[in-house]
């Protein structure tokens, strides 16, 4: 993904969207914000993913996160594409609760770097990859994914991926391996012993390892 990092301030684009035209700050308001792009409409894998994000769009709600798809054909087949992806979703809601961008001429797809050169369309175009952006309130780019056309993503990662994130920009601690909300943390490194116990009043305990090194501390936040 050339040019766009961790941190950087994610790009305030217009684009049509299902919900009209946008500037993406404003979109987001002072929200989290998940972006993720899908090569094509009326594609099976695609399909499969907009209608477990529909399905899960209550959880990050919940977390305070506005979604929003993108894919690269016109406003007009995405919300004939989205009356499929509801038709197959177990999602309560009658349409689908959020957003899908129309990057038909793929100008937002260049700018942030999702094209896939090894899947192209009939014409030979290149078409996305499958790209999760998450941004923070700060307008700040806080993770991103990229996964080929041929593999589709999991949604209930990307919620356990959130929820870290939320829970580390507030507290200086690390999520380990597998971590869910709700499971003990660790202690960042730059932190002493001291700053730890005067930060985490739930305390902090201290794995013993063959090196004698105090690294693995670990806290209930
Ligand atoms: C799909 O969504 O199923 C798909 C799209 C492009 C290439 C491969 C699979």
């Amino acid at each position: 993904m050339p040019g766009l990092l961790l941190g950087d301030v994610f790009p305030n684009f217009e684009a049509d969207t299902t919900i009209g035209r946008i500037k993406f700050h404003d979109f987001l308001g002072s929200s989290w914000g998940v972006l993720f792009s899908h090569p094509k409409d009326f594609t099976p894998v695609c399909t499969t993913e907009l209608a477990c994000a529909a399905k899960v769009s209550d959880e990050f709600k919940k977390r305070g996160v506005k979604m929003i798809a993108l894919s690269i054909d016109s406003v007009e087949d995405h919300h004939n594409w989205s009356k499929d992806v509801m038709a197959v979703s177990s999602s309560t809601a009658k349409t689908l609760p959020f957003p899908i961008i129309a990057d038909h001429n793929r100008a937002l797809s260049i700018e942030l770097g999702m094209l896939d050169p090894d899947e192209r369309d009939s014409d030979g175009l290149p078409l996305t990859a499958r790209c999760v952006f998450v941004i923070g309130p700060d307008k700040k780019m806080k993770l991103s994914i990229l996964y080929p056309a041929t593999t589709g993503r999991n949604f209930d990662e990307l919620l356990r991926v959130i929820d870290s994130l939320q829970l580390t920009a507030q507290k200086k601690v690390a999520t380990p391996v597998d971590w869910k909300l709700g499971d003990k943390v660790m202690v960042i490194p730059s932190l002493s012993d001291a700053e730890a116990a005067a930060l985490f009043p739930n305390g902090v305990t201290t794995k013993e390892v063959p090196s004698g090194k105090n690294y693995l501390r670990y806290t209930q936040p």
